[in-house]
């Protein structure tokens, strides 16, 4: 549901787009990183992406997995499968929301974890990869 950004549940998610996101990371990182954006609401293709990825050896992955984060072994697998060096984002803090928010599948296949804040834990996940190397 990320496409819906800016008009999903503002007081959660915010005013800004995905659009506004990913013109905020280019403009900070483009000239030292190539940044390729991906954006699916269909499990599948989330899963494909991460296999695509995983077989052209990217250096690192952001992964904001909405909702699929508390439901999708085969999103897990995906990323067990994939052995890239992960960084797990969420807009929103997770451990201000529901229960069933507090369960993330896939973080223990990540490095760490970015929770509620907002579009800057993207910048930080990015930060945290090109300073790892
Ligand atoms: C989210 C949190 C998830 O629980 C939710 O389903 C989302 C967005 C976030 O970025 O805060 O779709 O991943």
């Amino acid at each position: 549901n990320l496409d819906r950004l800016g008009k999903r549940e503002p007081e959660i998610y915010g005013r800004a787009t995905l659009a506004d996101l990913e013109r905020a990371l280019r403009a900070e990182f483009e000239a030292r990183v190539r940044l390729e954006f991906f954006q699916s609401n269909h499990e599948g293709a989330l899963i494909d992406r991460i296999a695509a990825w995983a077989d052209a050896k990217v250096d690192g992955l952001v992964l904001n997995g909405g909702a699929l984060t508390h439901t999708s072994v085969a999103l897990r697998d995906a990323l067990a499968g994939a052995k890239l060096p992960a960084v797990e984002v969420h807009l929103s803090n997770l451990y201000q929301r529901e229960e069933f928010r507090h369960r993330s599948l896939t973080a223990p296949l990540c490095l760490g974890v970015i929770t509620g804040l907002g579009f800057e834990g993207y910048h930080a996940a990015v930060r945290f990869l090109l300073q790892r190397g």
